[in-house]
Order: structure tokens, then C-alpha cells, then sequence
């Protein structure tokens, strides 16, 4: 290669790798900024709520967030009402229709950032055997790892809030809150012991 265009073609590698670099800086300054003035009244600054209706949603992937806010937004799924700070009655889907495409982006970006830390909850001990083995066989596939973390886009449920999790499976029971067809083949097969079993399993947050 011809020097000159060499040296142009090194220095302009460099400075998208700058750009990136700044630009994944930004969005994460941006997010932090988005998730104070809408999101920590309820999920705390760094996503993991201190009230057990409120879910835990720090450490989840970016793309999972985005898809869960999306499906607020499109009233895929419906959400419970409750108080804001200033007493008003919201719910996640007006909230999540009041933000900006790009905002979405750099919340949900800003929250896969952060350190998901699982609640310390009383559980069913003679369940928890039971629950793991109902887990490893149907929903680990994309609850990846025990459902410790979301690297396979599905949320982490290991040391979420018993309350907001019993809330889920009844919702999923009820139907009323939709489930990905490959989930609800699964979900299908377990009878209200299981899903107690599974429930106390998530909430004793075993980890190995
Ligand atoms: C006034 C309280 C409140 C505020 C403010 C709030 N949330 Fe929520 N959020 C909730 C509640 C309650 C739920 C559970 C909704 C349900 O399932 O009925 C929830 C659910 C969620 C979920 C789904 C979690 C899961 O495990 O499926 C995500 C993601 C989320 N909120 C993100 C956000 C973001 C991002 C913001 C800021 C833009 C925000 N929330 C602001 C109360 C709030
Ligand atoms: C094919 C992948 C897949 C399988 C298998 C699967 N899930 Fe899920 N699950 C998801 C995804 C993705 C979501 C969140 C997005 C959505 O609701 O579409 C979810 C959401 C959930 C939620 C709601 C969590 C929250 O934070 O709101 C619970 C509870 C849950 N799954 C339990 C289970 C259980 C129990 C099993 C096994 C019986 C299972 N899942 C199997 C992909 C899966």
C-alpha cells in the first residue's frame, strides 16, 4: 500500500475507534442522567429496587430492555397502576410511551451497565431441590446460568422480588401478560406445585 494512503487510512481507524469509544461513554452519561430523573422514585439509581412489586432490572441486557420497554410502549403488555413521588397514579406503560426513541436506547443501555445484586429473601427450603431441577430442565436454556445474568436477552431472575416474580407467574397463568411461543411450551407443563417450587428456587438466589 502507498504510504500516504496507508498513514490516512491508520489515522482515520483511530479515530472511529475514538468516536466509538466516546460515543458508548456518552450514551452511559446520558442513561445515568435519563434513568434519575425517570426511573430511580422507583428502581433506584442503578436498577435494583429497594420495593418488592417494583422489579429489579439492573444488569439486564440492553436489547432486553429495549424489547420490554417496547412492549409497553405497544401495549403488548399491560402494567400494574402506581404512585409516582408526587402521589399520581402511572404505570409503565404511560412511562415507557413518554420516552424518546434514543432515550430508550441510552436507558436501556445504562442499565445493562449496572450490577444486578439479588434480594436476600426468606424461601421454602424443601422446595428449592425441586425448583432447580424444574429450572435446569425447561427455562435454562435462555434463563441462562440459573438465572443469575441475561446474556441470552432473557431477564435475570435469581434474587428478584418474590412479590413481583408471584405476580409474573400468575399473570403468565392468567394469561394475562403473553409469553414468546418457546417459553409458553415450556411454562405449559408445570402444574401450581412446580411453579411454587420454581418461585422458592429463584427467591433462595442459589448460585454454583
Ligand atoms: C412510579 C414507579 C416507576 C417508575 C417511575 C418506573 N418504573 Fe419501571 N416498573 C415499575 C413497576 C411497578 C413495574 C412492574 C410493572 C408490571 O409488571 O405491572 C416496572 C417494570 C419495569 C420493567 C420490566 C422489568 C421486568 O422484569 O420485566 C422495566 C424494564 C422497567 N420498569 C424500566 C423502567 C425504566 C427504564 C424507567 C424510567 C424511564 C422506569 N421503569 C420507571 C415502576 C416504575
Ligand atoms: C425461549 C426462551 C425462554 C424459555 C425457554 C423460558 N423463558 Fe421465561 N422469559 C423469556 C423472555 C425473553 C422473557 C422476557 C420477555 C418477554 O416477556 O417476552 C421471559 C420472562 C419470564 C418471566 C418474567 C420475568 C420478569 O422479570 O418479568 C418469568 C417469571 C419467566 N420468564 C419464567 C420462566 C420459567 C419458569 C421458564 C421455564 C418453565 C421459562 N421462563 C422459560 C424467555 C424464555
Amino acid at each position: 500500500m502507498n504510504s500516504a494512503i496507508f498513514r490516512a487510512t491508520f489515522v482515520f481507524f483511530l479515530m472511529t475507534i475514538n468516536l466509538s469509544i466516546f460515543s458508548a461513554d456518552a450514551d452511559e452519561v446520558n442513561g445515568k442522567r435519563l434513568a434519575k430523573k425517570y426511573c430511580s422514585e422507583c428502581h433506584q439509581d442503578d436498577g435494583n429496587s429497594k420495593d418488592d412489586s417494583i422489579p429489579k432490572i439492573a444488569g439486564f441486557s440492553a436489547a432486553l430492555t429495549y424489547d420490554i420497554l417496547d412492549q409497553f410502549k405497544s401495549g403488548y403488555r399491560d402494567a400494574k397502576e402506581i404512585k409516582n413521588k408526587d402521589g399520581q397514579m402511572t404505570n409503565m406503560v404511560k412511562i415507557s410511551k413518554s420516552l424518546k426513541e434514543d432515550e430508550i436506547e441510552a436507558l436501556s443501555f445504562y442499565f445493562s451497565k449496572q450490577t444486578f445484586k439479588p434480594a436476600v429473601q426468606a424461601s421454602n427450603e424443601s422446595l428449592v431441590e425441586t425448583g432447580k431441577q424444574l429450572h435446569l430442565d425447561l427455562c435454562n436454556d435462555c434463563h441462562v446460568d440459573l438465572a443469575t445474568n441475561s446474556d441470552d436477552d432473557a431477564p435475570i431472575l435469581a434474587g428478584q422480588w418474590k412479590a413481583y416474580l408471584t405476580e409474573q407467574f400468575d399473570h403468565f397463568s392468567n394469561r394475562t401478560r403473553k409469553m414468546t411461543r418457546r417459553m409458553k411450551r415450556k411454562f405449559r407443563k408445570l402444574d401450581d406445585n412446580d411453579k411454587q417450587a420454581l418461585i422458592e428456587f429463584y427467591v433462595s438466589s442459589v448460585k454454583e
